[in-house]
């Protein structure tokens, strides 16, 4: 029996450099997941011309014409589920979600985070790494729950700070991490390892005490 492939739709603010690591996973096999839509809060968000070019509808849901965050919560909810996802990526979507959105999506949307949480969650993680002189740093991908940042971690990689490193190379070298561990996450969730049960996340049954180690440090 030949399974569908798990619809994701993946919420973007720029680059989409993740979206597109998940995207090219789903369309060379490699995971049993495909990205249905990418929407972003941002209409000049680069990601959206990368989604086009790989034939994935893209979208623009501008927070301008929604009064608060409920209300843009309940328009971005329309379009997520116009798609009719079995999961939402959130791939450097810069905007603080409401808790109607979020409870939504409970147990099925992830997001992937520039640090090894719950060291450094909110902005500038790899400044703040670099001015606390840490030797390492990463990046963690998680489930959402309402608290920022704060939702059980499934993966996380860890790299070296290297002696003249700027936020620009520590950067590059955490999103290489990224591209890699945010398709490893999807993909167990597609083929049904990876699971939320109450408020935690478990894979092959277990429940995760502290997320799946990768890196090089
Ligand atoms: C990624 O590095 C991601 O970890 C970060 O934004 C970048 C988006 O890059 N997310 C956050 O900081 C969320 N708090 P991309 O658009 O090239 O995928």
């Amino acid at each position: 029996m030949t399974v569908a492939p798990l619809g994701l739709v993946v919420l973007i603010s720029g680059r989409g450099s993740n979206m597109v690591a998940l995207a090219r996973a789903g369309l060379s096999g490699r995971i049993p997941a495909r990205v249905t839509a990418v929407i972003s809060d941002r209409a000049n968000a680069e990601g959206l011309d990368r989604a086009r070019e790989l034939g994935i509808p893209a979208t623009v849901v501008p927070p301008a014409s929604h009064r608060g965050r409920a209300a843009y919560g309940e328009a971005l909810a329309a379009a997520v589920d116009a798609a009719a996802p079995g999961l939402v990526a959130l791939a450097g979507f810069m905007r603080i979600l409401d808790g109607g959105f979020v409870r939504r999506y409970e147990g099925r949307m992830f997001n992937v985070h520039p640090s090894l949480l719950p060291a450094y969650p909110g902005l500038h993680t790899h400044r703040r790494v670099l001015e606390a002189g840490d030797a390492v740093h990463g990046c963690t991908v998680h489930f959402v729950t309402e608290e920022l940042d704060a939702g059980p971690g499934v993966i996380q990689a860890r790299v070296p700070v290297l002696p003249g490193d700027t936020e620009e190379s520590l950067s590059a070298r955490v999103q290489r991490w990224e591209h890699s561990i945010y398709p490893e996450a999807v993909g167990w969730f597609a083929e049904g390892r990876l699971r939320w049960q109450h408020g935690a996340a478990w894979l092959d049954g277990q429940r995760l005490q502290q997320p799946v180690q990768r890196g090089e440090a």
